[in-house]
């Protein structure tokens, strides 16, 4: 009986040292402990220290409690032990040690916080709207609008000014730190630095909905000189088909009610409901990360967005395969 309960634990124990080995060392996976910004660092830290002083104060304890059993064990059923009530200076050493601890984890929380929280002087301000399910970024001194993938110039830091279009969302990518809620009618105020180059995934962290789950993001962080590469492609207006197959694709796409929602510069769609499609076809994903940005995904997600997306405002517009393969066409163009 006993063996086996003991296979169980050695499994149970096995099973979380193997999943907190995977959680650590996976890149793929954005992890609080793979940080790469000064920020993010900090926290990793304050994580980390407050870890080991809980897992000092584990062994501490669990020693005292297996040692008191072993040391004051009863020989016989009968043994009863010595009936006291109450120890002074156990009574002054378990009070008081527990709230040092506290004191401790208090007074480096204050110091991280301190040394957080402040966005920097010379931070560049990009605006998050949090909308059903997507994030849109507006980057206020570029005139650049953007919708789930972030750019970021690797070392600068970057202001998030953070609002919502509908209800609670939260703006997370753990390896760049922080975590904020985007709450209607206020404005909260996060900022990042990316120090190395590289795509960090994030995730809406606060229950919005369906597709809560659905709503991802992704920091793209590139040298300077990509960054400024990438601001000005998207500052230009949309590339204009010569092409008959993409102007087809454009007519469509401008005589359907996608232009209700969607905004392509340089052309008669000015609407601010979904994603501004101007550069579509530079982003890696759609659908707020759910899909890879292929022509096949593209037409999947125009064919029923509720059946990738549930919840999704976008909704299924009855179009004909041939209509869709022209609209992705068209948009896959906008480079
Ligand atoms: Cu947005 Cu959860």
């Amino acid at each position: 009986m006993l063996s086996k309960k003991l296979r169980y634990l050695r499994y149970g124990l096995g099973m979380i040292f193997a999943s907190l080995l995977l959680a650590g060392c996976s890149s793929e996976r954005p992890s609080i402990l793979l940080p790469v910004s000064p920020k993010a660092n900090a926290e990793a830290n304050l994580f980390l220290i407050i870890f080991w002083i809980s897992v000092a104060v584990f062994v501490i304890v669990e020693a005292a409690l297996f040692y008191s059993v072993i040391r004051f064990r009863g020989k016989n059923a009968e043994d009863v032990p010595p009936q006291i009530h109450g120890s002074v200076p156990l009574e002054i050493a378990w009070t008081t040690a527990p709230a040092l601890v506290l004191v401790v984890v208090f007074v480096l929380t204050w110091q991280t916080l301190q040394a957080t929280a402040a966005p920097p002087l010379d931070s560049m301000p990009v605006l998050v709207t949090g909308n059903q399910f997507w994030w849109k970024f507006d980057y206020l001194d570029q005139q650049v609008s953007t919708a789930n993938e972030l750019h970021l110039p690797v070392g600068r830091p970057v202001r998030l000014l953070l609002e919502t279009k509908d209800v609670i969302h939260s703006f997370w990518v753990p390896q760049l730190g922080g975590k904020m809620d985007l709450i209607a009618g206020h404005q909260n105020v996060l900022w990042l630095q990316a120090d190395k180059a590289g795509e960090y995934h994030g995730q809406c962290a606060e229950l919005c909905g369906a597709s809560h789950a659905n709503m991802r993001t992704k920091v793209i962080a590139e040298s300077q000189v990509n960054f400024d590469a990438w601001i000005q492609s998207q500052k230009t207006p949309s590339t204009t088909p010569t092409n008959p197959a993409l102007v087809k694709g454009r007519d469509l796409f401008l005589g359907n009610a996608c232009i209700g929602c969607h905004m392509i510069r340089g052309t008669t769609a000015a609407g601010a409901v979904g994603p501004d499609l101007t550069h579509v076809a530079s982003r890696s994903t759609i659908a707020a990360g759910l899909l890879e940005n292929t022509s096949a995904n593209m037409a999947r997600w125009i064919d029923n967005p509720p059946a990738i997306k549930p919840g999704v405002l976008m909704p299924k517009l009855n179009l004909s395969q041939d209509d869709i393969t022209s609209i992705v066409a068209y948009l896959q163009s906008l480079k």
